[in-house]
């Protein structure tokens, strides 16, 4: 009895905060069949999941982030890392500077997830990039929102597509024929035309490339190239957001 009572208090309590205060889950859910080291990385400061886990596969993690208007932060995967118990090691792809906890961006090539979140002020900005390359399928569900919100992702396998210029191998990586990673064009060749420079640093004169056409092909919704935003950004308004890894 006295359990069953307590049990309605902490239920009202959590109900009743939960109201009041206007909080974005992200949800980062590893649906690949091998451990992944998420890392996030925010524009003002406010990392979630203090910049960076271990999910082990069918792993998730909850990550709240409380009303901040105008939050910019970005998740990505790492994969092949190894760290030792102070938080210090490397990874195959994805790496933020060796440690587990980033407080910087990764090296590419990263698949990305960009969010910008208004929480109850407006709507969301959300895309999934492939302009700093690829290294494992990614997934955005928004849920419970209102407005467009619609998934965005990239499941194709282009590791297993990607061209041979663009390969980042590594011995010991998950299948894929030592693929880790593949790069993007701008990164495996840095000229203007691939990376939307000096020359071709507008949207006029940055057009899609073979390369990136490639991606775009294989992942319609995600951005290919840096002026790739008509087909690539997407919004919905007071949502939370499922991340999943493979699937
Ligand atoms: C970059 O600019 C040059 C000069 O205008 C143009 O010929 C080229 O097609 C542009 N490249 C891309 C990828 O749009």
């Amino acid at each position: 009895m006295a359990n069953f009572f307590s049990f309605r208090i902490l239920l009202f309590v959590s109900i009743t905060s939960g109201v009041s205060v206007s909080a974005t889950v992200f949800m980062v859910q590893n649906n690949c069949p091998y451990n992944v080291w998420p890392a996030t990385f925010s524009g003002n400061g406010n990392a979630l999941g203090e910049g960076g886990f271990q999910l082990a596969p069918r792993e998730s993690k909850q990550l709240t982030l409380n009303a901040s208007p105008g939050w910019t932060g970005r998740f990505w995967p790492r994969t092949g890392c190894n760290f030792d118990s102070s938080g210090k090691g490397r990874c195959v792809t994805g790496d933020c500077g060796g440690v587990l906890k980033c407080t910087a961006t990764g090296v590419p090539p990263a698949t990305l997830a960009e969010f910008t979140i208004q929480g109850d002020t407006g709507k969301d900005f959300y895309d999934l990039s492939l302009v700093d390359g690829y290294n494992v399928k990614m997934g955005i569900k928004p849920e419970g929102g209102s407005g467009d919100c619609k998934y965005t992702g990239c499941v194709a396998d282009l590791n297993a597509d990607c061209p041979h210029e663009l390969q980042v191998t590594d011995p010991n990586s998950n299948g894929n024929e030592n693929v880790a990673a593949c790069k993007s064009a701008c990164a495996a060749f840095n000229n203007e035309g691939y990376c939307c420079t000096g020359a071709n640093s507008t949207a006029a004169t940055c057009s899609p490339t073979d390369y990136s056409k490639r991606f775009k092909k294989a992942c319609p919704t995600a951005y290919s190239y840096a002026y790739d935003d008509a087909t690539s950004t997407f919004t919905c308004s007071g949502a939370n957001y499922l991340i999943t890894f493979c699937s």
